[in-house]
C-alpha cells in the first residue's frame, strides 16, 4: 500500500513539472551548449555568448552581470559567491570571491555594552557589509580562463540596465516586498518605484554608469576610481567600516575544490571558506552506509537515515568551520572514513537522536531566493557551476547612493556571539568569530560531478543553510533512486541542520500521511514550509546536455 502510495506520489511531481504555472523548463535533450539559471534574460544573455563562441567561463560572467541586473535579490556586483570549474580536459578548479570583514572590523561589532546582540545590526545596517568580491572574481574569471573580450561580456547588462527590461510576476513580486521592508533604512529606496506589475519595464541608469566603469577599467572600475569613492561616502555618512584601503586589499582567491567519490561518482565541490563541499562528502559518505535505494525515496527509513546523516554534519560546522586563512580546519579528519563511519554508527533505525546530545566530533589535532545559482556547459565540454549572493533577498537593502548597486548583509554569516543563530538559525564558534579582513563561512555548494572520468552533472542552489542538503539530496535522487534531472531538482525537500531539532518539510510531503504520522512517532519535530531551494543543474548523457530548471523559481534552461 505504502509502494503504491509513493509510485502515485511520484508521478504526481513528475507530471506537476509539466502542469504547474512557475515552471519554465525547455527540455531539450540535444543539447550542445547549456546555461540553467534562475532568469529567462540571464539564461538568454549566457547562451548568446556561447552561440558567438563564447566558453562557459565567458558566459559565467556575462550571466553574473546579467543577474545583477535583472535580479537584484541575489544577483550582484556588491555581494560574493563562488565557482567550481572543470575544463574539457578535466582540470578542475575554484575560485573564492567571497566577501571580506572591513580591515576595522571587531570580534564584538554586534553587541552593545552588556554584551547582548544588537537585533539586526548584522543584517540591516551598514556594519552588515563585508568588502564584495564578485567584480573581482568576474576578473580572475576572465583572466584565467576566459576566451572572448572583457567588454563583450559585459556589454549585456549595460543594454539590460540602459534599455530596460520587462519583470516577471515573482520579480515584480518580490520588488513590491522589498521596497515595503527595506525602505526604513535606505535613503536611496527611491531607486526602485513603489510599486510593480509583471510587465512593467525597469531602467536602472545608475547600475548602467557604474557597469560602463566596469567594462572599460575591469577592477579599477570597482575597486577604485569614482565607484570606490561613492561605496565608501556611502559608508561614512552611514556609520559602516568599508575604506578605499578594504576596496584596494580585496582579492578573490583560487583554491584547490573538495573531492571525493560516491557510489563510483567523482564531486567536486567548493572547500572552506564554504561549509558545502566538506559538509556534502560527510553526507554521502555517511549515506553509503546505508541501503536507501533499498529503502526507497522518501520513506520513513530513509528521511530518518538521511536527516539524521544531516544533523550530526551540521553539528561539526558549527565547531570546525571557518575561513581556513584564519582558522585551522581540519578538513581530512572531517571527510574521513572511519570517523564518518563512527559517527554513522550513533544513528538508530527505530529512534532519533536528540540534538541536544549530539556534539561535534573532537579531534587531537588542531587543526537564502537569498543567493541565486547558474550551471553552464559549453559546447566544448567546459563546465561552470557558480553560486551568488548578497546574503539576504536583497542584502542589506543598502543602495551606493549614485552608483546604484546594492551591498550585501554577510557579515551576519560569521558567528556574531557564540551560539547565537544567525539569519539562517546556523550557530557557531571561534572557527567563525569575526576577524579584520576574514571571509565569513558559508553554505553555498556550486558542485560537479564526473562518472568514469567524463562529465556527468553540474548543479548548485540558493537556500542557505538548506543548500547543502539540497545538493544532498539531488544528487541521492539521480544516483540512488535513479531519477531523471528535472524530477531530481522538482522532488519536494527536507532540511535538518542539527539546531533547531527540527526537520525542515516541504509541504508536498505532508501530503503522504501516513508517513508524517511515522515520522512523529520517532520523535522527530516537523516545520512544514513552503519551498526550500531553486536546484539549477545540467546533466550529461553521452554527448547530449539535459536540463533541470526547478520549479519554484522562474528558473529557466536555455540551449543550443
Ligand atoms: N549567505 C549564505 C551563505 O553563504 O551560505
Amino acid at each position: 500500500m505504502i509502494n503504491i502510495f509513493r509510485i502515485i506520489f511520484l508521478f504526481l511531481i513528475s507530471s506537476c513539472i509539466s502542469c504547474s504555472q512557475n515552471i519554465n523548463t525547455t527540455k531539450k535533450v540535444d543539447s550542445k551548449a547549456m546555461v540553467v539559471s534562475a532568469h529567462p534574460l540571464a539564461s538568454e544573455v549566457g547562451i548568446n555568448i556561447l552561440k558567438k563562441g563564447g566558453n562557459a567561463a565567458d558566459a559565467t560572467i556575462a550571466v553574473q552581470f546579467a543577474l545583477a541586473v535583472v535580479y537584484p535579490s541575489a544577483g550582484n556586483i556588491g555581494g560574493g559567491g563562488f565557482l567550481v570549474y572543470r575544463t574539457n580536459d578535466g582540470v578542475c578548479s575554484s575560485l573564492d570571491f567571497r566577501e571580506k570583514a572591513p580591515l576595522t572590523s571587531t570580534r564584538n561589532m554586534y553587541l552593545d555594552s552588556t554584551n547582548k546582540v544588537v537585533k539586526d545590526l548584522s543584517l540591516y545596517s551598514h556594519l552588515a557589509i563585508g568588502v564584495p568580491g564578485t567584480v573581482d572574481g568576474m576578473v580572475n574569471i576572465h583572466e584565467k580562463h576566459g576566451k572572448l573580450p572583457w567588454e563583450e561580456l559585459v556589454q549585456p547588462a549595460i543594454d539590460l540596465a540602459t534599455n530596460g527590461f520587462e519583470l516577471t510576476r515573482l520579480e515584480a513580486d518580490k520588488l513590491n516586498r522589498f521596497n515595503k521592508t527595506k525602505g526604513s533604512i535606505n535613503k536611496n529606496s527611491g531607486y526602485y518605484k513603489e510599486n510593480y506589475s509583471e510587465g512593467d519595464s525597469i531602467f536602472l541608469p545608475q547600475l548602467s554608469k557604474t557597469l560602463i566603469l566596469i567594462r572599460d577599467h575591469k577592477r579599477a572600475g570597482f575597486y577604485s576610481g569614482e565607484t570606490a569613492k561613492m561605496l565608501v561616502k556611502e559608508m561614512s555618512l552611514n556609520g559602516g567600516k568599508i575604506t578605499l584601503q578594504d576596496l584596494d586589499s580585496y582579492h578573490s582567491i583560487w583554491r584547490d575544490p573538495i573531492i571525493s567519490f560516491y557510489k563510483g561518482y567523482k564531486i567536486i565541490s567548493m572547500s572552506p571558506p564554504s561549509s558545502g563541499g566538506i559538509l556534502l562528502t560527510q553526507m554521502l559518505k555517511m549515506a553509503e552506509n546505508f541501503p536507501l535505494r533499498d529503502f526507497g525515496f522518501h520513506s520513513l527509513k530513509s528521511i530518518h537515515v538521511m536527516t539524521e546523516i544531516e544533523k550530526l554534519s551540521f553539528a561539526d560546522r558549527a565547531k570546525h568551520l571557518g575561513d581556513p586563512d584564519f582558522y585551522n580546519v581540519p578538513e581530512k579528519l572531517l571527510m574521513n572514513s572511519s570517523y564518518l563511519q563512527k559517527r554513522s554508527d550513533k544513528i538508530n533505525m527505530d529512534s532519533t537522536l536528540l540534538s541536544s546530545d549530539i556534539y561535534a566530533g573532537e579531534f587531537n589535532l588542531k587543526e537564502s531566493e537569498e543567493t541565486t545559482h547558474f550551471s553552464i556547459v559549453d559546447e566544448y565540454g567546459n563546465a561552470s557551476s557558480l553560486t551568488t549572493t548578497l546574503n539576504g533577498s536583497f542584502g542589506s537593502g543598502i543602495i551606493v547612493d549614485g552608483a546604484g548597486f546594492l551591498l550585501n548583509n554577510e557579515m551576519d554569516d560569521f558567528s556574531i556571539q557564540p551560539g547565537y543563530p544567525n539569519m539562517y538559525g546556523l550557530i557557531g564558534g571561534e572557527a567563525n568569530a569575526v576577524e579584520p579582513s576574514k571571509r565569513m563561512l558559508s553554505s553555498m555548494t556550486p558542485t560537479i560531478l564526473e562518472k568514469d572520468g567524463n562529465l556527468f552533472m553540474v548543479l548548485g542552489t540558493p537556500g542557505g543553510s538548506t543548500i547543502i542538503t539540497a545538493i544532498f539530496q539531488t544528487i541521492i535522487n539521480v544516483i540512488d533512486y535513479d531519477m531523471n534531472i528535472e524530477q531530481a531538482v522538482n522532488s519536494p525537500r527536507f532540511h535538518h541542520q542539527w539546531y533547531p531539532d527540527e526537520i525542515k518539510l516541504e509541504k508536498e510531503i505532508a501530503k503522504d500521511s501516513n508517513l508524517i504520522s511515522q515520522l512523529k512517532a520517532m520523535n522527530h519535530q516537523l516545520n512544514f514550509v513552503n519551498s526550500m531551494n531553486r536546484v539549477d543543474a545540467v546533466i550529461r548523457k553521452g554527448n547530449k546536455l539535459i536540463g533541470g530548471a526547478d520549479r519554484r523559481g522562474d528558473d529557466i534552461v536555455s540551449s543550443y
